[in-house]
């Protein structure tokens, strides 16, 4: 009995102790948000708010004083209510000390108790707090409605105030030369409008929903790209440092560093060709090292698959970096990375954690879909390798634009790979009109079935000179 006592005084004593913490805080929150809030608010100009609040010289004119008293009143109300629940549970401790010896209250029951009652309101006052900080943002509702009609689309304020043109401190002229900088976001939203919205619903500061899986159907339909957000993403509670480069190239990561929620698996050996129930169908198998290996450094029979060696000979110790657009695990980096050329791959999280994966071997994930300009400058890359992302399925016409955008950042000089691209056999012609109208020089070209009605095209293509 003494022991348990001893337990459950304990107890006692600690939320005792939160008690008189929290009203420490309280109190001297209150006394040093208000004693800041008078001493500024009331007995100052407007522009000697803004400089006791930030410590800076510029001033920001449009300092919103209600949203500050509001903030501080939210805090103080969130702090005050939290004290009471503590009292009252205290309290209740106190009355009810039979029935409370003799049932247990267990760890895990007092941790909830702890995260749910205490943890998070103080959480949400700290955030409360945090949001003192923020200006409102000026003109949102009287320059910009006229010439931005996209915004009055919206109803979520955080989408608004995203897309709303920055203006520059007053007098100043920005890096791009500009008076005011546009955040862009993918037209499509505009037809997403709920998902966007969704999205974009959050408290400022606080920790983001586990929804990058909504961020990607949002950027996979058009919504590309996607509004910024001002929230803390989430990261797997459970992250190991990964490897070092001298073993991660070529093993499997570590689970835990993946946040596994919205997949079928729930670790990487899960993902094995072998298991029907992977949830993924693109690169089947691209999970197992002893499949990866052998790619583009061991003679395969089929014509159609080039060596890396015999490309790479082609312009000796000119390919240094280049792109590799196609879904995988990043192998096609991993072995052109010890052939010292710097690859980086293209990855979207379709049915599996891609970009954990690429990354994770110490490569780089482009984390872009089909819809977008890719962002590398004209004439840059040295190599451009593509697999196993647009096949016959795609059309023509977006096609076409991808190519061209693949020429412009193609280097003169630079190669171009396909790789394994199939197709029906009567769109064959369709497609080898595409790769061949930028009349590229043919270094390798191959053709084999895939199926009866199905084919494999291969080429290796150079981009010419353009001296115009
Ligand atoms: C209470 O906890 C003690 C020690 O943890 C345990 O031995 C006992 O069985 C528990 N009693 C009940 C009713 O759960
Ligand atoms: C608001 O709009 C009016 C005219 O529509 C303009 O004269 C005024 O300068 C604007 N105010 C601000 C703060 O931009
Ligand atoms: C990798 O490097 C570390 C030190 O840098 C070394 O301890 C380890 O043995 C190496 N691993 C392999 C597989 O070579
Ligand atoms: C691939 O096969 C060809 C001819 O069969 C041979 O000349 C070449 O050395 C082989 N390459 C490798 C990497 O095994
Ligand atoms: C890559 O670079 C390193 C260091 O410069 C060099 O030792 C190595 O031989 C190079 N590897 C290849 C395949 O060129």
């Amino acid at each position: 009995m003494g022991r348990l006592c001893f337990r459950k005084c304990r107890l006692v004593r600690i939320m005792g102790w939160f008690q008189i913490i929290l009203g420490g805080l309280v109190i001297i929150v209150s006394i040093s948000s208000l004693f800041r809030f008078y001493s500024a608010g009331f007995f100052m100009h407007n522009e000697d708010i803004c400089r006791h609040f930030y410590g800076v010289k510029d001033v920001y004119d449009g300092f919103d004083v209600k949203a500050l008293s509001d903030r501080v009143e939210e805090v103080l109300s969130k702090m005050e209510k939290l004290q009471d629940k503590l009292e009252k549970t205290v309290q209740q401790m106190e009355k009810n000390k039979d029935a409370f010896y003799r049932a247990n209250i267990s760890r895990s029951e007092y941790k909830k108790f702890l995260e749910e009652e205490v943890i998070q309101p103080l959480y949400s006052a700290h955030i409360g707090l945090r949001q003192i900080r923020l200006p409102k943002v000026e003109g949102i509702h009287n320059t910009t409605m006229k010439e931005e009609p996209l915004i009055n689309t919206f109803v979520i304020e955080e989408i608004r105030k995203y897309i709303t043109p920055k203006e520059n401190r007053i007098g100043k002229i920005n890096i791009y030369g500009t008076e005011r900088i546009y955040n862009t976001i993918g037209h499509a939203c505009v037809l997403m409008k709920k998902e966007l919205e969704e999205y974009m619903d959050y408290d400022i500061g606080s920790y983001c929903k586990d929804d990058w899986i909504l961020a990607q159907k949002l950027m996979m339909n058009g919504c590309d790209p996607l509004p910024r957000r001002r929230c803390l993403t989430r990261a797997s509670k459970l992250y190991q440092k990964p490897y070092a480069i001298n073993e991660s190239l070529w093993r499997l990561p570590d689970g835990r560093n993946v946040r596994w929620s919205n997949y079928q698996c729930r670790n990487f050996e899960c993902l094995s060709s072998k298991n029907p129930k992977r949830g993924y169908s693109k690169c089947t198998g691209c999970f197992e090292m002893e499949k990866e290996k052998p790619k583009w450094v061991t003679n395969i029979t089929l014509p159609i698959d080039f060596l890396m060696s015999d490309v790479l000979a082609i312009k000796p110790g000119e390919i240094r970096i280049g792109l590799d657009f196609g879904v995988g695990t990043g192998t096609f980096a991993a072995r052109m990375r010890e052939k010292n050329v710097t690859i980086i791959s293209t990855a979207l999280n379709l049915g599996a954690p891609f970009n954990e994966m690429i990354a994770l071997r110490g490569l780089v994930p482009l984390y872009v879909t089909l819809n977008q300009r890719l962002p590398f400058f004209d004439n840059t890359m040295d190599l451009i390798h593509t697999a196993g992302f647009m096949d016959g399925w795609i059309d023509l016409l977006l096609m076409d634009f991808i190519m061209f955008d693949w020429d412009r950042i193609l280097r003169p000089g630079g190669l171009l790979w396909i790789d394994r691209f199939f197709c029906k056999r009567k769109d064959l012609d369709d497609y080898m009109y595409m790769f061949l109208q930028l009349r590229y020089k043919k270094h390798k070209w191959a053709i084999s079935p895939k199926s009866n009605d199905e084919v494999f095209l291969s080429a290796l293509l150079e981009k010419p000179p353009r001296s115009l």
